[in-house]
């Protein structure tokens, strides 16, 4: 049990799978209670298992968050089984990788601003009531690294990423001094379902050689930001580099990401230590 999050109750949205079920697992092992929200009911009771048999208390509630009742269940149902919520991770959502002039580019941002950020918006809206009540609690908003630097041919993620990112510098701006404290994570490329389904020579070029992160080392970083309190968190550091030159200039920022495609950088960058994203997908099963 670790002090910080013993019998605290954390909400995990997305959590049926990829990085949003490595979340419920550390924080159960830390001793919290956990509820999981995520559409695919039967996903959910898998890892409803895997968190009881960490010893914690669990409430799975089938959700899509990008329906208001339902949303609203999510929250009724955690209240009443648990009465709080102490921190809310807002991490359904997906992605879709194309150009903008492919034919479903608009449609490709609209899906996507439905799921990860209106989903998102609606979850927390819901749970800032209940926190302001308790004079307490910590909001964490998955972004992605696109939330700071778009690549080519990822622009409706990116769109959708940066908005996140917004979001949650907003909101964290407004409920200072509530005892509220909102989180904003932004991950590279990870090791999940997300893009499985994509043609791996329409990837943004810069995923040419990465190796992806772990879910776990994801939910490890979100850990730490709710422990600490911590406003962003970009990972790996190594990342910070691309972010910093495009803070200098887009010219920069543009040069990094182009220089991402060739191994040797990326392998200089700590980006490349291996297997790629599909090399590491493909040997595991679809789910
Ligand atoms: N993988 C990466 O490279 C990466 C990098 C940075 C950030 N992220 C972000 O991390 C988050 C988790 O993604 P992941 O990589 O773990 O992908 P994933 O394995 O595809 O998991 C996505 C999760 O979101 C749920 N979900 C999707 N739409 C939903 C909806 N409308 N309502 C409720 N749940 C929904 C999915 O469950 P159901 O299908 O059962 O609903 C699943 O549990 C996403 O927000 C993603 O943008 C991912």
């Amino acid at each position: 049990m670790d002090s910080c999050f013993g019998s605290k109750v954390v909400v995990v949205t997305g959590a049926s799978r990829g990085i949003g079920r490595s979340i419920a697992l550390a924080f159960a092992r830390r001793g919290a209670h956990i509820v999981i929200a995520a559409r695919t009911a039967d996903r959910l009771a898998e890892v409803q298992d895997e968190v009881r048999a960490l010893g914690a208390k669990v409430l799975s509630v089938p959700t899509d968050v990008t329906s208001p009742n339902a949303v609203s269940a999510l929250l009724a149902s955690t209240v009443d089984r648990f009465g709080r919520i102490d921190v809310l991770v807002n991490n359904a959502g997906i992605g879709k990788v194309g150009r903008t002039e492919s034919a479903t580019f608009d449609d490709d941002v609209l899906q996507t601003m439905r799921a990860s950020l209106f989903g998102m918006i609606d979850v927390t809206r819901a749970a800032l009531p209940i926190m302001r009540g308790q004079g307490s609690g910590t909001v964490v908003n998955m972004s992605s690294v696109m939330g700071r630097k778009a690549f080519a041919q990822f622009g409706s993620y990116a769109i959708v990423m940066h908005a996140v990112s917004a979001f949650s510098d907003s909101l964290r701006q407004e409920v200072a001094g509530s005892g509220i404290q909102v989180s904003v994570i932004h991950p590279a490329l990870t090791a999940t379902d997300l893009l499985r389904d994509a043609d791996e020579a329409a990837m943004p070029p810069p995923f040419r050689h990465m190796t992806p992160l772990s879910s776990d080392d994801v939910a490890h970083a979100v850990v730490i930001a709710v422990r600490r309190g911590k406003r962003r968190v970009v990972l790996p550091r190594t990342a910070n580099m691309l972010l910093l030159g495009e803070a200098f200039s887009p010219r920069l920022g543009d040069l990094i990401a182009t220089a991402l495609t060739k191994r040797p950088v990326a392998r200089m960058l700590g980006m490349s230590r291996g297997t790629t994203y599909h090399e590491t997908i493909l040997s595991h099963p679809a789910p």
